[in-house]
């Protein structure tokens, strides 16, 4: 089904699509809670540490994958082995992209009522407006419809295209509220939160924050950078594309930490509120402001244009799975997987009404969208990162992989071998210890040998 297969028009409309899929609810809503409950400055030192010495080397492997086969996660591997167990691995990604699209697809569906609700009912609570069922299901459904009204549209005319307009919009938009933030009296003990580390609060639970982050940030884990790899041509430079994708990613997150913690510190904010943080924290400083519910406004516009752009590209996953190895159209499969992601993100939608719901709990997380977020945004994205790392650097071969990354003037010989030493032992072997530490008898043989 070649023909049905689309490509990038160019290495910045990937750059740009790849990093707009990186991008997203994760940088502007989940890293500045995350780092304002681990810490601060000393999460950020450790979080930039798993982006260059774990994600970016494992962020070559999905790119040499996608490119080299030019399929979806589970096309991938089954042309790289012909069958066998690996193809699990890619179909654990395929269904991670369905499992993370339905519940964040019902966070983006309040970043998108917020737009509105800045305007129309500027005191009301994330609690009283979530607890909604009747703004929260149409909200979640229709950020599922524009997804898939994107997708459905194909890699260069909807993915690439929406890429190109939103994203510098979106840069645009933030050097705006960070340089108001700045400007306020106050805002530098904001500044000082973020850049002076206090290693004393650092804990195992920390590490394992910041690396769940930064693959959840840089959404890898689960093939949607094997899947956007594979529409690259053979001529794209895959170290430098692969690097400035990280870095886009990394620079918006620490954007949004300066966008956030200034104005937060200024106004005498919580900065561990968690999840609520951007939705109770910043309207509370946006009212303060001249102009607030046009601020306000402006900031949710951003959010959401952040999010639609990762979710096209955790539904552009399932969609490129069916497309080319079930032979489905490109308009059948992106209805049937926005169905199904719609109907499994219903519970996490109704949720905030529901004290059943509410009550759920595992290994720390609660409530049901907490539970999908640890399972299918930590846990399923360390594991398959873990998983196909050990494919590439020893199943595939970081030799093979490798020379997939020299292709187009990208990767020097000597940086193969640096890069495979990664692949082959840091990686897995990092990535495996901070699971470990996950269960509570994992962590007690950690200590045992830490002391
Ligand atoms: N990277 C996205 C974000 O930070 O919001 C979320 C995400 C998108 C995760 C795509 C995984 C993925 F495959």
């Amino acid at each position: 089904m070649q023909q049905n297969r689309g490509q990038w028009q160019s290495t910045a409309g990937f750059i740009l699509a790849a990093a707009g899929s990186a991008i997203g609810l994760g940088n502007i809503w989940r890293f500045p809670y995350v780092a304002g409950t681990n810490g601060g400055a000393a999460f950020i030192v450790l979080y930039l540490a798993c982006v260059l010495l774990i994600c970016l080397p494992y962020l070559y492997c999905e790119l040499a994958m996608g490119r080299h086969t030019k399929k979806n996660p589970v096309g991938a591997i089954l042309k790289l082995r012909g069958g066998g167990p690996w193809t699990l691995v890619g179909a654990l990604g395929v269904l991670t992209g369905v499992c993370i699209l339905s519940y964040y697809g019902v966070i983006a569906g309040w970043a998108f009522g917020y737009i509105f609700k800045s305007f129309l009912a500027p005191s009301m609570t994330l609690g009283d407006f979530s607890a909604n069922a009747l703004l929260g299901i149409p909200l979640f459904a229709i950020f599922i419809l524009m997804t898939v009204l994107v997708v459905a549209r194909g890699v260069e005319k909807g993915i690439e295209k929406a890429a190109r307009v939103l994203m510098p919009m979106l840069l645009l938009l933030m050097l705006l509220l960070i340089a108001r933030g700045l400007t306020l009296p106050g805002a530098s003990k904001g500044v000082e939160f973020l850049v002076k580390p206090d290693f004393s609060v650092v804990t195992m639970t920390t590490v394992l924050a910041a690396l769940g982050q930064a693959f959840f940030s840089l959404s890898l884990g689960m093939g949607a950078m094997i899947t956007y790899g594979s529409y690259l041509p053979k001529s794209a430079n895959l170290q430098t594309s692969g690097a400035w994708v990280a870095l886009f990613d990394t620079g918006i997150a620490l954007l949004a930490g300066f966008m956030i913690f200034p104005a937060l510190f200024a106004l005498g904010g919580n900065p561990t509120a968690g999840p609520p943080l951007i939705f109770e924290a910043l309207p509370a400083i946006f009212a303060q402001m001249p102009l607030g519910s046009l601020v306000a406004a402006i900031f949710f516009i951003l959010l959401s244009i952040a999010a639609l752009t990762s979710t096209v590209s955790l539904l552009e996953v399932p969609v490129s799975y069916f497309v080319d190895d079930r032979r489905w159209t490109r308009a059948k499969s992106v209805w049937v997987v926005g169905g199904a992601a719609f109907l499994i993100g219903l519970p996490a939608a109704l949720e905030p009404s529901s004290p059943a719901l509410q009550s759920i709990s595992l290994m720390g997380a609660t409530g049901f969208l907490g539970v999908m977020d640890l399972i299918w945004g930590n846990i399923s994205l360390a594991v398959g990162a873990m998983l196909l790392c050990i494919f590439t650097g020893w199943v595939w071969g970081f030799r093979n992989a490798g020379a997939e990354l020299r292709e187009g003037g990208g990767m020097t010989a000597a940086g193969v071998a640096f890069w495979g030493f990664f692949v082959r032992f840091v990686c897995p072997l990092f990535i495996f210890l901070v699971l470990l530490s996950l269960f509570p008898l994992g962590t007690r043989i950690l200590a045992a040998f830490l002391g």
